[in-house]
Parts: structure tokens; sequence; C-alpha cells
């Protein structure tokens, strides 16, 4: 996969009871971008996340990334390729203790155990939980297991980085802590969210769904100085 990009072309997703979440989506993130994704609740944000993952895939159109379509038969290349933190960190955290949370990856990965060890020093030092290795994640604080969940993808070493609604509970601190860790990220990233002073400090550019489309897709500037983007969308 030379060049990271990620292109939704008319996608389409229904879920199993018939609910349409995505009705024909069409937009393109290129390589180093960061794009916040925003919407009302069950506008298709998470949706459109899993179907990047190569955990759903489209009813209809297609998902791309680089130059390989999103399927199930190169859904392991593409898991290799984008990191995804779920919304719950709960749902990444499951080891008896942080340090084999964020190996279980690189492990999979069938990597030789020492580059295991320097992905997962390496990843807890960038979300400020060195000297954690040890605890298990329900020994930690709220902001300290979406730390880990965060860890537990860059061990993965992502060229892309899908975050599900990240400063949801979050206090001031991790808050800030979590956006500087993402502003040194140098690769593209993909932020479902509605703090919208997130999206603003991260993202140059948004894209708003909203039942299921885009309803706006431009500089993440045009959405504060044109108040009618957001009320258009009742995010307002
Ligand atoms: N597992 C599911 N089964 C059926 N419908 C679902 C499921 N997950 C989400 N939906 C529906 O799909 C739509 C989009 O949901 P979602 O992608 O979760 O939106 P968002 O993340 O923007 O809140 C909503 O109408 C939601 O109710
Ligand atoms: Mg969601």
């Amino acid at each position: 996969m030379s060049h990271h990009f990620v292109k939704y072309t008319n996608v389409h997703y229904r879920y199993e009871d018939g609910t349409e979440a995505l009705k024909g989506v069409d937009f393109k993130v290129t390589h180093g971008e960061r794009v916040a994704l925003l919407g009302l609740n069950g506008s298709g944000k998470s949706t459109l996340l899993l179907l990047t993952d190569a955990l759903l895939f489209p009813s209809e159109g297609e998902v791309n990334v680089g130059d390989v379509p999103v399927t199930k038969k190169t859904a392991e290349t593409i898991r290799r390729s984008v990191g995804f933190v779920f919304q719950d960190p709960d749902d990444m955290l499951f080891m008896p203790s942080i340090y084999d949370d964020v190996a279980f990856g690189p492990r999979n990965m069938n990597l030789p155990e020492q580059e295991v060890e320097r992905r997962v020093n390496k990843s807890l030092q960038e979300v400020g939980l060195k000297g954690m290795e040890e605890k298990s994640a329900y020994q930690l604080s709220g902001g300290q297991r979406r730390s880990a969940a965060i860890a537990c993808v860059l061990s993965m070493e992502p060229d892309i980085l899908l975050l599900d609604e990240p400063s949801a509970n979050l206090d001031a601190r991790a808050r800030r802590s979590l956006i500087e860790l993402l502003k040194g990220f140098k690769h593209t990233i993909i932020l479902a969210t509605h703090d919208l002073e997130m999206a603003e400090e991260l993202c140059e550019r948004t894209v708003i769904l909203s039942e299921g489309v885009v309803a706006f897709d431009g500089n993440t500037s045009q959405i504060f100085s044109d108040p009618e983007i957001l009320k258009n969308v009742g995010l307002l």
C-alpha cells in the first residue's frame, strides 16, 4: 500500500434489521490529512469507521484504502494499515495486564518478542502510561483506559488512525494530552467526534454526516464562521 488515502465511493450500508445507516457516501481523505467526522447520534459516523477497518462491508459502493478495496479477502491487509480506537476502550482491553493488551496485536502479527517489547514500550510512553505495564485495565481510570486503548492501536504502527469519540468522558487534562498526542501522529486521522473544539484544533477539514449522507465537506473554520452549517444538520 503505497498511498494511504481513504476513498469512499457511493457507500451504502444496511444493517440486518433493515436500517439504512449510510445512503451513498462519497469523499476522499488524502495521506496525512486529519478529518473530523461530525453528525448527530445515528448519522452514520461509527458505521463509516467500521467499514473503513473492514469490520463491516458496504451493501453497495466501495471503500478503498490506498489501492486496496476493503473486502473480506483484503480485511487482514487493511487492518494492518488501519488502526481503530473503538468508542469504548473496554472493548479493546481484555488481557491480564496492560502490557499484554498492548502486545496483543504485534504478537498476533507474529513479530519477534524483542520487537513486540520495543513497540509496547514506545506506545505506552507515547500515551503517558509508562510504568503501568503490570496493571490491569480495571485498575486504571477512564482516561487511562482510553490511553491504553490508543496504545493498543499505536503498537500496530498504523498508517491511518480511526478514532470514535475519543474525548468522551475524558477530564480536561486527559483530553488535552489526547489532543497533543494526536497532533504528533503524522499519518492520516479520521476522528468521529461531538467535540467541536477538538475538531477545530486538530482537523483542518470536517465532514458532516446527516442521516447517512455527507451534508458538508470543507474547512473546519467554515463551520465556525457560518452557523447555518451546523444549524442545517441539527448540531446547533
Ligand atoms: N448493529 C446495528 N443494527 C441495526 N442498526 C444499527 C446498528 N448499529 C447502528 N445502527 C443504526 O445505524 C444508524 C447509524 O448509526 P451509527 O453509525 O452508530 O451512527 P453514529 O455513530 O453517527 O451515532 C442509526 O440509525 C443506528 O440506529
Ligand atoms: Mg457512533
